[in-house]
């Protein structure tokens, strides 16, 4: 009888595993995860430390003309060497989470092309063990931006389907050595932006444009960016199903990317390209195979995380007559009517970026209705304020602005998930003022301030609130 049981019970396991794995989805936990936001190239510094590689973003910046204050993230915010006083100030701001990146050429400094580089194990080891001893889940990106420069050389990069396999062996490691610890994944981010500012209008690196935009140092195409989308949707596919085939149910974790537009989660989600941009760029954009589709179906999302900043008014000149409609800023990436979008709101201290609350309940509530309300997190959000050289902390330390902002798109937020919206965690861009790609050092979004050169850290306004927000908003601190 004992065996009978034993069998019983062994079929009803395997079968449960079989029909989560079909469904796809593994819903993370419904308690409310606060936190902050950070990605590696951004803050850490120690570009040559620790035996790391050199990245796509360690060349690009050393080149002339790239960055507009002429910096670089040779030392960043050093937190490389400060991880520890930056947990504490986490900490002490009462966070139970801190969504950070693997900076690639820590783990692989030459891709799957060498080997695995015991020290940036252990710099992660470190960053996630002191995390969890102070009570804060790991919310970890796989990529945020940076590659090996490496893979760059050999292939091209993204622009490759070689890339693929690259990104699979790289996530896969990731989940080896540190899914013991870490339960959420983001398999990259904002992936649409990267195409946008790599391969249309070439500030990120390698610096590639495409028409309409032109005058660009390096290259000028028009199916670039599409490319180098669909290997980045095909690399976020291999991830999650080498996720879910070797380590999901083991390490009970859950599994998502963080998005700023349809462009990729159409296809994640749904299977296909939006139809827009099927019928806007024709041949230009590439097609799934019915392999690929298959693939897609089956690694379907635990959750969405949704970056979001702003939002402009577009005209729709695609399906309907030229009307004015409310559309996620971020979604400009793939609109060909990107030149005739109109600012709404407030002005922050960063060019793109207005200050438009009720955007947020826009976005997520179209999220929900077109994704099925797939669990979300806000994976970024925040405010940045404009600097110049001769400021100094006190400056930047009254940051009214920066309250109201967040106040009132956490109030936007509620308001949806009031609404029904399954949102599940917020995320606020950044703990520390940082290195804001081709903005350089200019734009500050910190609830802490930097002081570059000594590295002094100094709360604003903005994290006396959030500490004060957050005693009354997680009931288990
Ligand atoms: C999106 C990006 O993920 C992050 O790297 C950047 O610093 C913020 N938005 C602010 O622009």
């Amino acid at each position: 009888a004992a065996l009978w049981l034993l069998l019983l019970f062994s079929a009803h396991l395997l079968l449960r595993r079989a029909s989560a794995i079909d469904r796809g989805q593994f819903p993370p936990p419904t308690s409310f995860l606060f936190g902050t936001s950070t990605s590696a190239y951004q803050i850490e510094g120690g570009y040559l430390e620790g035996k790391k590689g050199l990245s796509n973003w360690d060349v690009y910046t050393h080149k002339q003309g790239t960055i507009e204050d002429g910096s670089n993230g040779d030392i960043a915010a050093d937190h490389y060497h400060r991880y520890m006083e930056d947990i504490e100030l986490m900490h002490s701001l009462g966070v139970n989470s801190y969504r950070f990146s693997i900076a690639w050429t820590r783990i692989l400094p030459r891709g799957r092309f060498g080997h695995v580089n015991p020290d940036g194990v252990a710099f992660y080891n470190a960053i996630i063990n002191a995390l969890l001893h102070k009570g804060i889940q790991p919310f970890v990106t796989i990529f945020h931006y940076d590659i090996p420069h490496e893979l760059e050389e050999r292939y091209g990069g993204w622009l490759s389907p070689e890339i693929q396999k690259d990104f699979g062996y790289f996530a896969e490691v990731c989940f080896k050595m540190f899914g013991d610890r870490v339960k959420f994944w983001v398999t990259m981010n904002q992936p649409n932006l990267l195409a946008k500012f790599a391969y249309m209008n070439g500030w990120f690196p390698p610096g590639h444009c495409s028409k309409p935009y032109g005058n660009c140092a390096f290259g000028n195409s028009s199916i670039e960016p599409y490319i180098v989308g669909h290997n980045m949707i095909l690399s976020h596919a291999n991830a999650v199903s080498i996720y879910r085939n070797n380590y999901q149910e083991t390490q009970g974790g859950y599994i998502g990317i963080a998005v700023a537009a349809r462009w990729f989660l159409d296809p994640i989600i749904l299977g296909d390209y939006p139809a827009e941009m099927r019928k806007i760029l024709g041949p230009t954009l590439p097609e799934f195979t019915l392999k690929q589709k298959k693939k897609l179906h089956a690694t379907k999302l635990d959750f969405i995380g949704l970056n979001h900043y702003s939002t402009w008014y577009l005209k729709d000149c695609i399906f309907s007559s030229c009307e004015m409609d409310p559309m996620d800023g971020d979604a400009r990436a793939l609109s060909l009517a990107e030149r005739d979008g109109v600012p709404i709101g407030k002005q922050t201290g960063a060019p793109f970026f207005y200050d438009v609350p009720h955007g947020m309940e826009k976005v997520v509530m179209y999220y929900k209705q077109r994704y099925n309300n797939t669990p979300t997190y806000i994976t970024e959000n925040g405010y940045a304020q404009a600097s110049n050289s001769s400021m100094t902390a006190k400056d930047f330390t009254g940051d009214t602005e920066r309250i109201d902002y967040i106040s009132g798109y956490l109030t936007y937020l509620v308001s949806a998930m009031r609404k029904g919206a399954d949102v599940r965690g917020y995320f606020v861009w950044s703990i520390l003022d940082d290195f804001e790609w081709t903005s350089g050092y200019k734009d500050r979004f910190g609830l802490y301030h930097v002081d570059f050169k000594t590295q002094k850290r100094t709360p604003k306004l903005s994290a006396e609130w959030f500490r004060e927000f957050l005693k009354g908003s997680l009931v288990s601190r």
